[in-house]
Order: C-alpha cells, then structure tokens, then sequence
C-alpha cells in the first residue's frame, strides 16, 4: 500500500497521495483539497510549492549539491563547454560527437539575425537598458520564424532551440554595440560559440579581438554555471507562460524579463555595485556589515542567500576559485576581489548570517569574472540570461512534452471588501 498523509479538517480526517521522487523531497498531492474539503493552502513565495514535476536539474540546498540531468555541477565545470552543458540541459543526455556537430551546425545556421531585424537596433537609443532591449528582440524573434507556434514535430522544436539559443548571443552583443554607437559586427562562421561571442562583443571593423584562450574558457564555464537551476522565479515565469501554450521564443522572452530583477539575476550587477561603492568611500566592510544587518536601511549584502541553499552555494565555490585563476593567468588584479573577500570572511563569522544559513550565492564572485573578460557592468544581467536559456528551454520542453499539462492558475486567498454598492460621482466624499 503506498504511503499517504493524513489531514484533519472541522473533524474530518482525509488521505493525501504522497508524490514520490527519484531523490530528495516528496511531493503531498494536494490537487484534490479544495474539491474534498473546501480549502486550498497558502505558501506565500511558493517555498513550500512543487510547481511541477521535472527530470531536468537537482538541487540538495542542505548539502549544496547541483546536478543538471543527474551530473554534479562539478564535474560539468571541470569537463562541459557550455553547448555541451547546453545540450544535456535541454536534451537530457550527453552529446554524441554526431549530435553535437549537427546541434553546432543548427546554432552556426542561425549565428546572423534576420537582416530586417537588425533596424531595431536603431531604435534603441544609446543608453537604452540592454535587458530591456534583449527581452524585446528575443520576443521579436517569434516575427521571423512562424514554425514556432504551431512546431509540428520534434526537428522544429530543436531547431526553435538553436535558434534562440544562438540569436540570443548574437542580440546581446548588437545590442551593447548599438549601445556605444559602434557598427554592429556579423557572426563569423569558423568560430566556437564563445569566442564567437566575444568576437561580436569586443572586434571592430579592420580591428578582429582575439580572445585569450583563458577568457574563452572562463566565460565557457561562467555560462555552464548558469544554464539552469530549477524552479526559479524566471524559470517558474517560463514555465507559466508556456502552460498558456505560448511559444518558445515568448516563453523565454518573459523569464528574461523575470530574471532582471535585483533579488534574482539582476543581483550580479548589484553585487558589483556594492563592491565598487565599500572600495571607492573607503567603508569598513565591519560597518557595512551593521548596515546590511539592519532592517530599517533597506540593504542587503547582495550576492548572499538564497531561498534553497542553507549551505554553500556550489557555483560560487567554482567561481571563486575560477576567479583567482583566471587574474592570476591573465596577470591582473581587482580591488574589487579583496573587497568580496573581505566581505565573506566577515559575514560568515557573524551570528546574523549564521543563523540565517546565509552563504554566498552564484553572484557574489561572478562579476569578478565578467570584469577582467571586459564585459561592461550593464551587460552582467544579459550574460547571466545568455548562460539560462538552456534551462529557460529544457522547461518549455517540458511543458511542451507533457500530455497532462494544465494551464497554470494558482488560486488566492482573497482578503478584499465582501460587497459595496456603486455611488454616483456626485455623492462620493
Ligand atoms: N543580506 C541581509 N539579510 C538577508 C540577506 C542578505 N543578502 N538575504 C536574506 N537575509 C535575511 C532576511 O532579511 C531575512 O531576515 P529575517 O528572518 O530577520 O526577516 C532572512 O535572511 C531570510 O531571508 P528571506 O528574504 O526570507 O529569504 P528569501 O528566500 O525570501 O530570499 C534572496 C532569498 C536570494 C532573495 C535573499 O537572500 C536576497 O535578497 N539576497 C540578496 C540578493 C541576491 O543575492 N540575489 C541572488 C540570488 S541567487 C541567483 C538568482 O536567483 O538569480
């Protein structure tokens, strides 16, 4: 007999099937209740929800364990570029050598944006917001290739994931040339994802940027950290819109929009922000410490906790270490590092953080990164979006895949006015 809760309701008592996992929690089905009882539960922040069920990516927050598609984050840091990671995220396996030429060929196919859509870029002006913008061209991307509503069979849907993936990379670096008034640079054809990037980012016209090697694998691993992380808030706003049946491009368009804001992926800019604001006034990292700590100052110590990790955070132990090598190999140093430093030694002795299991996250060392690659501080938060939309992706995927799926529609405790009547204008006081 399988296993079940008991619940006691107005002295009645009901069964509640247990949902079961293949490792760690379990599920109580609750989507009888309100049918049974009249009740339906309340997790305000849904941390007690199980949106779905998914064989994408697992997250232990106890033990600060990661694994996308049963691989530990770990291994896939050591091992994965990030189009391997992609792949398995998205796919559910690792790549053959076959899957893989054929997946980069799909991605090399869809490197240049549609001419047309390249005068969008002319209406952004130059300090338009580059998440803004990168929300509105991936959004726009569903104009110029109509297979994607209705994808037909399993080859449109792979090539939809190409594309976005690929016109994703290529809308965040015109959009940060657009941004400072240079020629927008065309993809080039003979290069990897990555340095393809930086290529688009950093080369002029008759000026071509090569990347260190050391640049293209940090940032390789700096977007295999991010491609996915469960059920987020951007990933969980994926997820919602594409239940409505919504496209992949739309779907994914929204997460981004999610993602912008400074308690989720918008924290890596905040971090640095922060950073830069203790170095430049000379702040004692102790005093910014009571800052953080009280409540009526309205700051956080930004890149610190994290609604499922009580531990440390596997991707910013990576990135830590990744950060001391990368300015070690590339022979430069950043104040700014001291300062996090500084700022982590302090908070993890203190019984603020400690009771509150409040660890660093995968911002608090990111941003290191991205600065000694060179990319510009308003672009932390697309970088961030180009390395989840393998996980944005694999979500819809899954949605997509899923026979049983329903609209997503949370119910709400209303705690508004019962009933009032209508007065005309003339009466209201
Ligand atoms: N600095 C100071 N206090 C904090 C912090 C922080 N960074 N994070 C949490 N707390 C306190 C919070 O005030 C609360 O205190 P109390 O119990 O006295 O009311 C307690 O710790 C629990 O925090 P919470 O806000 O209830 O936790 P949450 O799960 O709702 O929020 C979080 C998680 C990540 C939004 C939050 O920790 C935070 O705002 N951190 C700073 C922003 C940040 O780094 N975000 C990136 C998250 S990781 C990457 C991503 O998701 O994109």
């Amino acid at each position: 007999m399988s296993e079940t809760a008991k619940l006691t309701l107005d002295g009645k008592e009901y069964e509640l099937p247990i949902i079961e996992s293949s490792v760690g929690d379990k599920g109580i089905d609750i989507s009888g209740l309100r049918a049974e009882t009249g009740y339906i539960t309340a997790d305000s922040g849904y941390g007690n929800t199980g949106s779905c069920q998914s064989k994408i990516t697992f997250i232990d927050g106890e033990k600060g364990i990661l694994r996308y598609r049963g691989y530990p984050i770990e291994e896939i840091a050591k091992n994965s570029s990030f189009i391997e990671a992609a792949y398995l995220v998205i796919f559910g396996k690792l790549c053959t050598q076959e899957e893989r030429d054929d997946f980069a060929k799909l991605l090399e196919q869809n490197a240049a944006l549609p001419q047309p859509m390249l005068k969008h870029f002319d209406g952004y002006g130059s300090d338009g917001q580059p998440m803004a913008i990168l929300s509105a061209m991936v959004n726009s991307l569903t104009a110029y290739d109509p297979s994607v509503m209705h994808p037909k069979d399993e080859s449109d849907v792979t090539y939809a994931a190409a594309n976005l993936m690929s016109s994703v990379r290529t809308i965040a670096a015109a959009s940060y040339k657009a941004s400072i008034g240079e020629p927008i640079m065309p993809p080039r054809y003979d290069m990897k994802y990555v340095e393809n990037f930086l290529h688009m980012m950093f080369s002029k016209p008759y000026h071509e940027y090569v990347p260190e090697p050391e640049v293209a694998v940090a940032l390789n691993m700096f977007l295999a950290l991010h491609a996915d992380h469960e059920q987020n808030c951007s990933t969980s706003t994926v997820r919602m819109v594409a239940s409505s049946q919504a496209n992949m491009y739309a779907s994914c368009a929204a997460g981004i929009t999610a993602l912008w804001g400074p308690l989720h992926g918008g924290a890596n800019v905040a971090v640095v922000q922060m950073l830069q604001e203790i170095q430049e006034e000379g702040l004692d990292p102790e005093k910014f410490m009571d800052l953080v700590k009280d409540k009526k100052s309205g700051r956080k110590l930004m890149g610190f906790g994290h609604r499922v990790y009580k531990n440390f955070d596997p991707r910013a132990k990576i990135l830590k270490g990744a950060c001391f090598d990368m300015l070690e190999k590339l022979n430069v140093s950043d104040p700014l590092l001291d300062v996090a430093l500084k700022l982590e030694e302090v908070a993890l002795k203190d019984d603020y953080f400690v009771e509150r299991k409040l660890y660093p996250n995968v911002d608090f060392y990111s941003g290191i990164i991205l600065r000694a690659i060179g990319i510009p501080l308003d672009m932390f938060t697309v970088m961030f979006a180009i390395g989840r939309m393998p996980g944005w992706i694999a979500n819809w995927k899954e949605v997509h895949d899923d026979p049983k799926a329903r609209i997503y529609r949370p119910r709400q405790i209303y705690t508004g006015e019962v009933e009032r009547h209508w007065v005309p204008r003339s009466e209201r006081s």
